[in-house]
């Protein structure tokens, strides 16, 4: 079959890829979709399981850090365009480990930058999409919204490495003319997140009645999108967002982190069989996390007013279905907490 783009996502089988991943295949059967991640604790190819056998989909298991490999596979799979998802993608483990993070979050969005660089024609059709995130515009006050023209201001390793990265592919773009876009996003939540993250942390804790930690007051406020909404916005931009450009993506829809957890705890209760409240009291108020930003808030207007992408629904809704996935696959999250799933297919891969 002659596909008529070769599209190399990384980090496709974490959280937001797997689902970018399932909307690309289905959705686009003229492009052939190569899914390049080294398999981290994070990565689990159970994610994909439902598309895995589909014609226009390959996995390849490698490590973004590895140049040779990464100047190898756009040769052997003839890569017209990158949509760069893979990273290190948890602020708590940045604070603990601020390396790995500057490895595959700066090293290696370099290392693709350099082969798509190397082996594009100037006047091809082809693009470097990299995902990144609200955080490297740093933390609001009460007021305001981030902008596109909102000036840089990481303050967490993990987001200061993302923001070095966004920096990296616009130099590209300036300097070799390397037709690159950028979106930033706020918080996702949805299905097949890890669940160090607080929608999916909680809510294991809540089914083992385990306590909830909520870090200092609760008082820090997220905007949170559905990752299926993410993965829409992607495609959008993709297609139809403009070369040198970046685009925010977010949902409108801010909570404190206290409100959520008690919107969680009762929508739970409801569902368990729990008595009204029986959830709440696992809430546990601990030691705020080390530089902690206050406020995040996207205005998605540019994104809006130019291609008309908006969410597709509300935030309860989305997260009544996010709770329910959760609850009917427990046995995802005991294995990708025990790495047991993953751990084979690691085995099968590394033994190719
Ligand atoms: P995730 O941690 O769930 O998945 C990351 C994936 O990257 C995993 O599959 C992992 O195996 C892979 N990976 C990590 N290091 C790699 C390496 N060196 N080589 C190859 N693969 C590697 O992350 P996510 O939440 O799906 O985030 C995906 C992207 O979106 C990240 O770039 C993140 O910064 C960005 N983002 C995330 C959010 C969010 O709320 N989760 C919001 C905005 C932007
Ligand atoms: O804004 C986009 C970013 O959102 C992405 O770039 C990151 O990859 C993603 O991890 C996420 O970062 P956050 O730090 O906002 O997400 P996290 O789920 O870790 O935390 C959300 C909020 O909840 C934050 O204010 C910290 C708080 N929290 C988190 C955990 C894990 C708690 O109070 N308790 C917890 O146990």
């Amino acid at each position: 079959m002659n596909y008529s783009r070769n599209i190399l996502v990384t980090g496709g089988a974490g959280f937001i890829g797997s689902h970018l991943i399932r909307l690309l295949v289905n959705k686009y059967p003229q492009y052939r979709i190569i899914n390049l991640d080294k398999l981290t604790y994070a990565g689990n190819l159970r994610n994909l399981e439902d598309i895995e056998q589909m014609e226009n989909y390959v996995f390849v298991k490698v490590d973004i850090i590895d140049k040779d490999r990464i100047k190898a596979i756009f040769q052997e799979y003839a890569v017209s365009d990158v949509i760069h998802l893979a990273a290190e993608s948890h602020v708590d483990r940045s604070i603990e480990d601020p390396m790995e993070f500057v490895k595959t979050n700066v090293l290696g969005t370099v290392n693709l930058l350099q082969a798509a660089k190397e082996n594009w024609n100037k006047d091809g059709n082809h693009i470097f999409h990299h995902v990144s995130t609200d955080e490297v515009y740093g933390s609001l006050g009460a007021e305001g919204y981030f902008e596109e023209v909102t000036p840089y201001d990481p303050r967490s390793p993990y987001s200061a490495s993302k923001a070095s990265s966004d920096h990296f592919v616009m130099a590209f773009y300036h300097t070799y003319g390397l037709p690159i876009k950028i979106s930033n996003c706020s918080n996702n939540y949805g299905s097949h997140q890890f669940p160090e993250k607080l929608i999916p942390l909680m809510i294991n804790n809540i089914v083992h009645k385990k306590p909830l930690p909520v870090y200092g007051k609760g008082e820090n406020i997220r905007d949170w999108l559905w990752v299926v909404d993410h993965a829409s916005a992607i495609d959008a931009i993709f297609h139809e967002g403009r070369i040198g450009e970046s685009y925010n993506v977010g949902g409108l829809n801010e909570w404190t982190n206290i409100d959520l957890v008690r919107h969680l705890c009762r929508l739970m209760d409801k569902k368990l069989g729990r008595a009204d409240g029986e959830s709440e009291e696992l809430i546990t108020f601990v030691t705020d996390r080390s530089g902690h930003d206050l406020r995040y808030a996207i205005d998605a207007g540019k994104l809006e007013s130019e291609i008309g992408w908006k969410p597709s629904i509300q935030f309860e809704e989305g997260l009544e279905k996010t709770v329910d996935w959760y609850l009917e696959n427990e046995s995802w999250i005991k294995q990708v907490t025990d790495g047991s799933y993953r751990g084979y297919y690691i085995q099968m891969y590394d033994n190719r």
